[in-house]
């Protein structure tokens, strides 16, 4: 399970490098997976933080403290507060913004998302699978001996053999997973899917942008505008 908009800690590393020193507490208003947390601990500074959102307490704990099996024995730690920045005594502050634009709706931020999800699409393992073959541009054998039909992909003779080359490559020494639209078969009773890399990477998006195939419009499937849309000029 993960934060839908982490940034990498290399971003929040350089910012604190630059700002503060060691033993200095760095705030981070919007904390999510806990991030710049994890940048403060590993550059030896403490941190402060607020998140909205309950659900990211096992991420932080997760994030900060990994694999370490009691965090009580370390020398520093990590504690939860329940409260709301409201609680700040905002005339101690030593500045005070007063915004010049009067607010003219009032919005429960609560009730809003602003990145604040968790992906719960995680791909168990055992739905992964390898890929054999390339057959054709739009099908492929898996390792468990099934044939699947990319869904929405239509082969263009003209540039046939790139558009294997360009699977082959995609899949080598990677696992993909499958999903499924509400048409199932095609005429041939093969199964129609949508093929993804473990990364998440979709194989037929990507296999569309190239330009090396056509978009099948024969029927309808959900992904389909999509794909039009992915069709390179
Ligand atoms: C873009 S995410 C931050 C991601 C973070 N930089 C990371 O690497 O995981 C923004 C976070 O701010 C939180 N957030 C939004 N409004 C908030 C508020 N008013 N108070 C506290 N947290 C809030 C959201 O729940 C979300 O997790």
């Amino acid at each position: 399970m993960g934060h839908i908009a982490m940034f990498p800690e290399e971003l929040p590393k350089r910012l604190i490098k630059m700002f503060s020193f060691v033993g200095e507490t760095v705030l981070d208003p919007f904390l999510g997976s806990g991030t710049t947390s994890l940048a403060a601990k590993n550059l030896g500074r403490n941190s402060v933080g607020y998140e909205i959102n309950s659900e990211f307490k096992p991420v932080i704990q997760e994030k900060l403290w990994g694999n370490q099996l009691d965090i009580f024995s370390m020398d520093s730690e990590v504690t939860f507060e329940e409260g709301s920045p409201a609680d700040i005594s905002f005339d101690r502050l030593p500045y005070i913004f007063h915004d010049p634009h009067k607010m003219d709706k009032q919005v429960d931020v609560k009730k809003m998302q602003f990145g604040s999800k968790i992906d719960k699409t995680e791909v168990k393992r055992n739905d992964l699978f390898s890929v054999k073959k390339v057959i054709s541009p739009d099908k492929i054998e898996l390792n468990d001996g099934r044939t699947v039909r990319l869904l929405g992909i239509k082969p263009n003779l003209q540039y046939q053999s790139q558009a294997i080359g360009f699977l082959k490559d995609k899949f080598t020494k990677r696992k993909v997973f499958l999903k499924y639209d509400t048409v199932r078969y095609d005429k041939e009773d093969n199964l129609l899917c949508y093929v993804y890399l473990d990364n998440k990477t979709f194989i037929n998006n990507h296999l569309v942008r190239t330009g090396f195939v056509d978009v099948d419009t024969s029927f309808d499937y959900s992904c389909q505008k999509k794909f039009l849309n992915s069709v390179p000029n």
